[in-house]
């Protein structure tokens, strides 16, 4: 199994009041992607940020950016984060009832498409969409908050989400967010998972973001050149 393995620091840990210069510390440190955390307060109990803002911070940086909406109705609001120029759009599988014509409009924009999915929510959920669909994102933890702790039966899942891939010969990335660290991130590249969300354990870490962007980063790179030796 060859991985394409990325990072993508999530700036819900960052300090709002500083994004580029955060955003800017995590590139520094070979970031792959800049996550974007956006919550409506009905889908998820916390409010984050909106199109106008993404659009301020598609300005900040180079790298792609990474929605993951967790709203009620997204696909009112597709064109608005595309037109603020996110590069990667996931919506939720509970949120979003007509999830074909979702992920078919967003191939089409040229957007990657993904589809994220509750810790409680059967991946079975997926099978029908599965293909249309150029990542998952499987929660390691129940939506709304940066810093919970990851929920070991998840591990599980992503091992089967990457076996159903493989032997059905999809495309289809697997994406995972929450409660991410050095502590469990080989366990998690084990079981299959390509995009790793990571928000206390770069924005917040006591080494510095830089730092521990890198660190995240060494590990993955030890892992593809041999997945027995970490
Ligand atoms: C949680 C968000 C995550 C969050 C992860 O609802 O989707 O992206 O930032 O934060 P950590 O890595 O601290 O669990
Ligand atoms: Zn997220």
């Amino acid at each position: 199994m060859t991985q394409k393995i990325e990072i993508a620091p999530s700036i819900l840990s960052a300090d709002f009041a500083y994004l580029a210069r955060e955003i800017a510390k995590a590139e520094k440190g070979g970031a792959d992607l800049i996550h974007l955390d956006i919550m409506d307060g009905h889908f998820v109990p916390n409010m984050t940020i909106g199109p106008l803002v993404v659009a301020s911070i598609r300005k900040a940086t180079q790298l792609p950016l990474d929605a993951h909406l967790m709203i009620e109705h997204p696909d009112r609001y597709l064109d608005k984060f595309i037109e603020a120029g996110v590069d990667w759009l996931s919506v939720h599988v509970e949120a979003d009832t007509h999830l074909d014509r979702t992920l078919n409009f967003l191939r089409a924009e040229k957007i990657r498409a993904g589809v994220a999915i509750n810790p409680g929510t059967a991946l079975s959920s997926l099978d029908e969409i599965l293909p249309l669909a150029d990542f998952v994102l499987i929660m390691t933890v129940n939506p709304g908050f940066g810093g919970q702790k990851f929920i070991p039966s998840t591990l599980k899942k992503i091992r089967r989400l990457r076996e159903t891939i493989v032997s059905n010969g999809y495309q289809t990335r697997i994406e995972v967010d929450g409660g991410i660290g050095a502590n469990n991130l080989r366990d998690i590249l084990g079981a299959g998972a390509e995009i790793i969300v990571m928000g206390s354990a770069t924005f917040k870490s006591k080494d510095g973001t830089s730092q521990a962007v890198r660190q995240m980063k060494t590990i993955c790179e030890q892992y593809m050149k041999n997945p027995d030796s970490v």
